[in-house]
C-alpha cells in the first residue's frame, strides 16, 4: 500500500508535535492536522512561530521548515478524512465528569464523534490509528461504530500509543525507546495496515525498535507504562516523608538506589506530586477496568499511587502553613511555577493548582509566576477547582509577569516547577524585598540550600 497523505484529528499536545515530526521525517508525505477549535488552528498557522499554541523545545523550528510545504493545519475535518490514507485520532480523552464511571473512566465522547465522522465522510478504504491514551478495548468501540456506519468502505483499526513526555516531546519522537503498533496481525488486511504504518516510522526509526502486538496489549501497555512511571514517583515521595523525620536525605537515597542497574536512576525525583494529563487519568482508568473485571485487590493496589500523590500535595501545603506559624491568612505566598513540569506551557493536573487551592482556603494571598503558562490559563485552572467564585479567585490570586515583582513583600516562596531559570535568579535581591523571616519551600529540591541559608532564608526542601 502506498501512503501519500495522512491526517490527524486533534491538534493538541500529542497531535501537533507528533505530526510535525512525521512531516519532517517523511518529506514525500502530505500531513494534515485538523481540529474543531478554530482558535487553536489559527495559532498553529500564525506566521510568528513563538505564538504556537504549544510550547515544546525544538517544535517551532520544525514547524517553520515544514508548514505549508508538507504540513498543514486546518479546521476542515471532512476534507482531511477524504484525502488521507491513514487517519490518526488524537483527541482528548479526559476523565469522565458525569454519570457511570464519573471521576474514574475515560470519557470517550470525542473519540466516538471522530469515528462517526470517519464513517460518514470516508470515500475510500482507510486505516484508523488510535493515538490518544485510551482505555483497553476502545478500538473495538471504534470498529463497531464504523461497521455500523453504512459506509461501503472498509476500515482497519490500529493502536499506536504515544509515549512522548511533554518538555522532551521532539527528542522522544525523533529517538523513541520503542514504537508500539497494535493490530490484527492474523488477517491479511490487518498485516497490510500494520506494514503501512510501520513503513512511515521506518523513515527514521530502526526496525528493531518497532514492536507489533495485538491491539489489546498495545492499548493496555500505554496505561501500564504510565502507571509504572507514576508508581515510581509516588514510591519516592513516600520515602521523602520518611527522610524528613529521620536523618536521611531523599536525594542521597534516590542516588543510592538508582545506581542499582535493576532499579535505574530515572523517575526517582521526590516532588510535590506528579501532574500532567496522563498519569492520574491512566491510573484511574486502570483502577476502573480492574474493578469492572471484579479485581478489587488489583484496583486498590493502583489506587494507592494516586492516594499518595494527593497526600504529597496536601502535605506540602500543610508544611507551608505550619512553618508560617500555623496561619497564612492575608500573607502573600508566591508560587514559582504553574506548569506540571519544566519546558512546557501545559498545566493540566499540575500540583500547583491543588496547593494554591488549599492555601487559598486558608485565606492566603497567592502570587504566581510561570515562564510559559498564561494568566488566562492560570485563572481557568483555579476556577475549574470550583472552591470559590471567579471574582474571589481574581482578588486572592495575582499572576505576575516578572518573578521579582511576584516575590516582593512575600512571606514565603514555594518552588512548584523545576524551571532552570529559578536556579539562576538573584536570590539576594529577592530576599531583600521580602517580608522577614523569609521562607523558601523548595518542592522540587532544585535550589542550593547553603547559599540561601547564608543569605538569611529559612528553607524547607522536600525530602530533607
Ligand atoms: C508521561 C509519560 O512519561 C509519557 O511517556 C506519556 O506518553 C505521557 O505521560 P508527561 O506527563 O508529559 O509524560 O511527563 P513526565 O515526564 O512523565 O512527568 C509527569 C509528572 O511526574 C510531572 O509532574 C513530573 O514533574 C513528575 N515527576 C517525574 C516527578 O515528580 N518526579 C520524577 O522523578 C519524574
Ligand atoms: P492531548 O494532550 O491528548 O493532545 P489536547 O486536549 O491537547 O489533548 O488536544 C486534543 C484536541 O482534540 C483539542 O484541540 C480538541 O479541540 C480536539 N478535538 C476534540 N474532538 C475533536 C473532533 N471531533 N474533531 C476535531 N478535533 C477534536
Amino acid at each position: 500500500m502506498i501512503v501519500k497523505q495522512i491526517c490527524c484529528i486533534g491538534a493538541g499536545y500529542v497531535g501537533g508535535p507528533t505530526m510535525s515530526v512525521f512531516a519532517d521525517k517523511c518529506p514525500d508525505i502530505k500531513v494534515k492536522v485538523v481540529d474543531v477549535n478554530t482558535n487553536r488552528i489559527e495559532q498553529w498557522n500564525d506566521e510568528d512561530v513563538s505564538k504556537l499554541p504549544i510550547y515544546e523545545p525544538g517544535l517551532s523550528s520544525i514547524v517553520s521548515r515544514t508548514r505549508n510545504k508538507n504540513l498543514f493545519f486546518s479546521t476542515d475535518v471532512k476534507k482531511a478524512i477524504q484525502e488521507s490514507d491513514i487517519i490518526f485520532i488524537s483527541v482528548n480523552t479526559p476523565t469522565k465528569q458525569y454519570g457511570v464511571g464519573k471521576d474514574m473512566a475515560a470519557d470517550l465522547k470525542y473519540v466516538e464523534i471522530c469515528a462517526r465522522e470517519i464513517g460518514k465522510y470516508a470515500n475510500s478504504d482507510k486505516i484508523i490509528v488510535e493515538k490518544s491514551t485510551l482505555p483497553v478495548r476502545t478500538a473495538e468501540a471504534i470498529k463497531d461504530i464504523l461497521e455500523n456506519s453504512q459506509s461501503e468502505f472498509s476500515f482497519e483499526i490500529l493502536s499506536n500509543p504515544e509515549f512522548l513526555a511533554e518538555g522532551t516531546a521532539i527528542d522522544d519522537l525523533i529517538s523513541p525507546d520503542r514504537v508500539l503498533i497494535g493490530g490484527d496481525y492474523h488477517t491479511e488486511s490487518g498485516k497490510k495496515a500494520i506494514q503501512a504504518l510501520k513503513n512511515l516510522y521506518l523513515n527514521w526509526v530502526d526496525e528493531d525498535k518497532i514492536m507489533v502486538s495485538n491491539i489489546w496489549s498495545s492499548e493496555l501497555s500505554k496505561l501500564v507504562a504510565n502507571a509504572f512511571l507514576a508508581q515510581r514517583v509516588s514510591s519516592i515521595n513516600t520515602i521523602s516523608e520518611l527522610c524528613e523525620v529521620t536523618e536521611a536525605d531523599v536525594k542521597e537515597v534516590s542516588k543510592a538506589i538508582g545506581m542499582d542497574s535493576r532499579i535505574g536512576s530515572k523517575f526517582l525525583n521526590a516532588s510535590i506530586g506528579f501532574g500532567g494529563s496522563c498519569f492520574q487519568k491512566d491510573i484511574l482508568n486502570l483502577v476502573y477496568i480492574a474493578n469492572s473485571y471484579n479485581l478489587p485487590e488489583v484496583a486498590e493496589y493502583w489506587n494507592q499511587v494516586i492516594h499518595i500523590n494527593n497526600h504529597q500535595r496536601r502535605r506540602f501545603a500543610n508544611k507551608i502553613i505550619s512553618r508560617l506559624y500555623n496561619t497564612v491568612s492575608d500573607k502573600k505566598i508566591t508560587l514559582l511555577g504553574w506548569a506540571f513540569k519544566k519546558d512546557t506551557n501545559d498545566s493540566r493536573e499540575s500540583s500547583s493548582i491543588y496547593v494554591a487551592d488549599h492555601l487559598l482556603n486558608e485565606q492566603a494571598l497567592i502570587s504566581t509566576f510561570d515562564p510559559k503558562v498564561s494568566e488566562e490559563q492560570i485563572y481557568a485552572d483555579i476556577d475549574a477547582v470550583n472552591s470559590r467564585t471567579e471574582i474571589e479567585n481574581r482578588t486572592l490570586l495575582t499572576v505576575y509577569k516578572d518573578p521579582y515583582e511576584a516575590c516582593k513583600d512575600a512571606h514565603a516562596i514555594a518552588i512548584m516547577t523545576e524551571w532552570e531559570e529559578f536556579k539562576l535568579y538573584d536570590w539576594q535581591r529577592i530576599y531583600d524585598a521580602m517580608s522577614k523571616p523569609a521562607f523558601i519551600f523548595d518542592g522540587r529540591a532544585i535550589l542550593n540550600n547553603e547559599d540561601l541559608i547564608r543569605i538569611g532564608f529559612k528553607i524547607y526542601t522536600i525530602g530533607k
